[in-house]
C-alpha cells in the first residue's frame, strides 16, 4: 500500500464512527471510500446495525453488496441523513472538486439530498486554490464534439476522458470532460456558467456543501469544521 493509501484508510476508518444505527447514508465513490465501506461492512457485521447505504456509483453498490450492506436506489428513499464520500481537491472555504472517478452526477444528487455531508481525504487533496485537478463535467453524448469546441474557445483546456480507445462512460451512459484550468479563481461564478452551459450534465464543482472534513495525515485523521 503507498504512503498516500495509507493516509485515504485513515480518514476512511475514521469517517465510520459517525454513523449511527437506523441512519440512511450516502455512500460515496472511490478509493478513500473503497476504505469505508470496507470499516462499515465491519461494523454491519459485528454491530447489527441496521443501515440502509445510498450508492453513489455501480462499483459502491458492488463492494456494499459484497460485505453485506443493505442499499437502496436513490428512488426507493425519501431521505439520506448523512452522506460520506471522497474528494479531488479542497479550498481553504472547504469549497471542493469531485469527479475523479467519474461519478460526480450521482454524488452531487446524493449529496445535495443529504442532511449532513462528511468528505474523507487524504493530506494531498487540501489546496490554496481550486484549479490544478483538472475539473471533469458530464456531458451528454449528443453533440458533444461542438460542446468542446465551445469549451475550448473559451480557453478552458478540456480533454475527453478515454478508456482505451473509447469513451469513458458514466453509470447514466455520459461522457466525461476534463478541463484542464490550473487555477479556479472564482468557483461560483465558474459553476453558474457551467450550470448554465446546454449539454453539461453536472460538472465537479461542489459548492457550500460539505459539513465536515476528515484529513489522513501520517500522525492521525485531522477532522475539520
Ligand atoms: C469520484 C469522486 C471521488 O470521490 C474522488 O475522485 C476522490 O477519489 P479517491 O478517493 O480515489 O482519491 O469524486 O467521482
Amino acid at each position: 500500500m503507498t504512503h498516500q493509501d495509507e493516509l485515504k484508510q485513515l480518514a476512511g476508518e475514521a469517517a465510520v464512527q459517525f454513523i449511527e444505527d437506523g441512519m440512511v447514508v450516502g455512500l460515496g465513490t472511490g478509493s478513500t471510500m473503497k476504505f469505508m465501506v470496507n470499516a462499515l461492512g465491519e461494523r454491519v457485521k459485528k454491530e447489527h446495525l441496521s443501515i440502509v447505504g445510498v450508492p453513489t456509483s455501480e462499483r459502491t453498490k458492488e463492494q456494499a453488496h459484497s460485505l453485506g450492506i443493505q442499499t437502496k436506489a436513490i428512488n426507493e428513499i425519501d431521505h439520506i441523513d448523512l452522506t460520506i464520500d471522497g474528494a479531488d481537491q479542497i479550498d481553504p472555504d472547504y469549497q471542493g472538486i469531485k469527479g475523479g472517478g467519474g461519478a460526480q452526477l450521482w454524488e452531487k444528487i446524493v449529496a445535495i439530498n443529504s442532511t449532513k455531508n462528511i468528505w474523507i481525504v487524504d493530506e494531498t487533496k487540501m489546496a490554496d486554490e481550486l484549479g490544478s485537478f483538472p475539473l471533469p463535467l458530464e456531458v451528454i453524448p449528443y453533440g458533444s464534439n461542438l460542446l468542446f469546441s465551445r469549451l475550448k474557445k473559451k480557453g478552458y483546456h478540456p480533454v475527453f476522458r478515454m478508456n482505451g480507445d473509447k469513451y469513458f462512460l458514466t453509470d447514466s451512459d455520459n461522457y466525461i470532460i476534463d478541463l484542464h484550468l490550473g487555477h479556479i479563481k472564482h468557483p461560483h461564478e465558474l459553476a453558474l456558467e457551467l450550470d448554465q452551459m446546454t449539454g453539461i450534465i453536472e460538472h465537479g464543482l461542489f459548492l457550500d456543501l460539505v459539513n465536515t472534513i476528515i484529513v489522513g495525515h501520517k500522525d492521525g485523521p485531522e477532522i475539520i469544521k
